[in-house]
């Protein structure tokens, strides 16, 4: 069975002070929460290690938002894998459409990374979406299988089991606009099948598909009601304890569709 991952994506917000009220406020909300789900903060470089400290052994993961795909070397403002690894990170972001537009990050460079994130045992989350006009032109499915072949084509099997993936569709980040519950199932539905035809239908079921794009805890039981959707990447929301812990309490019993296939309960 699959276990909501609920991931926050601090961005380029928060100082020190202000990170650290925000976690103990996830802390503190977060006990008791229910064993199907798995909570994650993704705060930026320069507050991991403090923020790692702060959690220490309790039960909320930390993740970066990029890595450089060399192990150590003359990169200016790199940070490596082991780096992250040494800071207390358990995962990574690869490929947030914010590293694509904004910094040019292409295919041949995020795969690059995502194998360096899984060299070092770290767990890479890789986020795919389309922008607004390929999904108007009915392009979204083309682009998708191209993000995802780009850059996970050639894993092993047991590689490939230790990625998490996100669609984000690019329209709905930040914008307010969120996929309906129909759009996240459709796009997540065939997200799997692609996985399915590379890496066979065991990796696929066991495979997390997360779904980001201005989640709010108003639209999180609905998106998360859908068999395909195994969590939420959440950018704004995630900046305040009570909408961050409000998604994270939303969705109910994950009904994944591993379980539907097999017919457990
Ligand atoms: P948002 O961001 O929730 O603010 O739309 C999501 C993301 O970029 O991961």
């Amino acid at each position: 069975m699959r276990r909501f991952l609920i991931a926050g994506n601090w961005k380029m917000h928060l100082v020190r002070a202000e990170g650290m009220e925000l976690v103990d406020a996830i802390l503190e909300g977060s006990v008791g929460m229910p064993a199907d789900r798995e909570l994650l903060v993704i705060p930026s470089f320069t507050l991991l290690h403090t923020i790692a400290e702060r959690i220490g052994k309790r039960a909320l993961g930390l993740g970066a938002q990029d890595l450089h795909w060399e192990a150590s070397g003359a990169y200016t403002s790199g940070v490596s894998a082991a780096m992250l690894r040494d800071a207390g990170c358990e995962w990574v972001l690869v490929g947030h459409s914010e590293r694509r537009d904004h910094f040019g990050d292409s295919g041949e460079v995020l795969g690059r990374k995502l194998r360096a994130a899984l060299a070092a045992l770290l767990r890479p989350i890789y986020c795919v979406g389309e922008h607004l006009e390929e999904r108007e032109q009915g392009r979204t499915h083309e682009l998708l299988d191209r993000q995802f072949h780009d850059v996970l084509d050639g894993l092993a099997p047991a590689e490939m089991q230790r990625v998490v993936l996100a669609y984000e569709p690019v329209w709905a980040i930040g914008t307010g606009r969120t996929a309906t519950p129909e759009i996240a199932q459709e796009t997540h539905g065939f997200l799997r099948s692609l996985v399915a035809s590379a890496y066979g239908q065991g990796v696929a079921a066991e495979t997390r598909i997360l779904y980001g794009g201005s989640v709010k805890p108003e639209n999180a039981s609905e998106l998360l009601g859908q068999p395909d959707v195994d969590g939420a990447l959440i950018g704004g929301a995630s900046l305040m304890a009570e909408s961050f812990l409000g998604i994270a309490q939303a969705g109910g019993q994950h009904t994944s569709g591993a379980q539907k296939r097999t017919g457990k309960t």
